[in-house]
């Protein structure tokens, strides 16, 4: 619950300490997303946010569950980093194995993990993941394909936010294997990677600046950050997709959405 959520300080372009989210605003689109994937069935576990810790409502960043092991991100950035032994806790107490990465290994959990399918994973590094990472978590994680992604920034006027965790830039759809990408973000290899890998739909900066790709996917239903929408919709309408949009702005002032603000195991 975002009790504690605020801009304290400013580790991505979307954060300003001058542009304070409301309490009680963010409050609505964070019971709007809970009755959401209560409503489809999800066992939704909610892990108490701590005071000092105002973007621990982001808790795609907790880390990475594989089998029974709870791999805790390593934070970039040293204002985040009190999260990870509140993130381990719960794992640990709920039985998981914990399984560090060495404290050098920057890793920022499902904010750059993404699974496309039972035994492959996505990485993006660059960012706040290390590219040391990639080789640590094929170690732990033998029997899985892991699919590094460059991600890449080279600010414009036109284009100046830099876009940091994989899931600010890259949505999978199992539906129809389709991704949801902002290319401006990634190196040409790595488009070139999740071209190959399905049908791609790609964001326009404006677009993808108010996190259009940090969406969910429950089966045929998009959970998508209201924004620049439209055209979106119409394409996911014609794939037989229905959208949700679900107002993010509070969120979005921290420099998160739909997807960042959950963990999935
Ligand atoms: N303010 C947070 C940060 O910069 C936002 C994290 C958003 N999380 C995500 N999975 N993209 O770390």
């Amino acid at each position: 619950m975002p009790d504690y959520f605020s801009v304290d300080y400013e580790i991505n372009d979307w954060m300003s300490r001058e542009n304070q989210p409301s309490k009680i605003l963010s409050m609505i689109p964070w019971w709007r997303l809970f009755g959401i994937y209560n409503t489809f069935g999800y066992n939704v576990r909610l892990i108490e946010e701590v005071e000092g810790l105002p973007d621990m409502v982001f808790t795609a960043n907790a880390g990475l569950v594989y089998k029974n092991k709870f791999i805790p991100s390593n934070f970039y950035h040293a204002e985040r980093r009190g999260e990870r032994e509140h993130f381990k806790n719960f794992f640990q107490e709920s039985g998981y194995e914990i399984v560090n990465l060495p404290p050098d290994v920057f890793f920022e959990g499902q904010g750059d993990a993404l699974w496309i399918s039972e035994n492959k994973l996505l990485l993006g590094y660059g960012r706040r993941t290390s590219e040391a990472a990639i080789e640590h978590l094929k170690a732990i994680m033998p029997d899985c394909e892991i699919i590094p992604i460059k991600m890449v920034h080279e600010p414009t006027a036109e284009k100046p936010k830099e876009f940091y965790h994989l899931d600010t830039v890259l949505c999978h759809l199992p539906m129809t294997n389709t991704f949801l990408v902002y290319p401006g973000a990634l190196s040409p290899e790595a488009m070139e990677t999740i071209r190959s890998l399905g049908e791609t739909i790609e964001a326009a900066y404006p677009e993808a600046e108010k996190l259009i790709c940090n969406s969910v996917a429950i089966g045929k239903y998009i959970l998508m950050p209201i924004g620049e929408t439209s055209r979106f919709v119409e394409l996911l309408n014609e794939r037989g997709y229905k959208v949700f949009l679900i107002e993010m702005s509070e969120f979005l002032k921290a420099g998160g959405a739909v997807r960042c603000l959950s963990f999935f195991y």
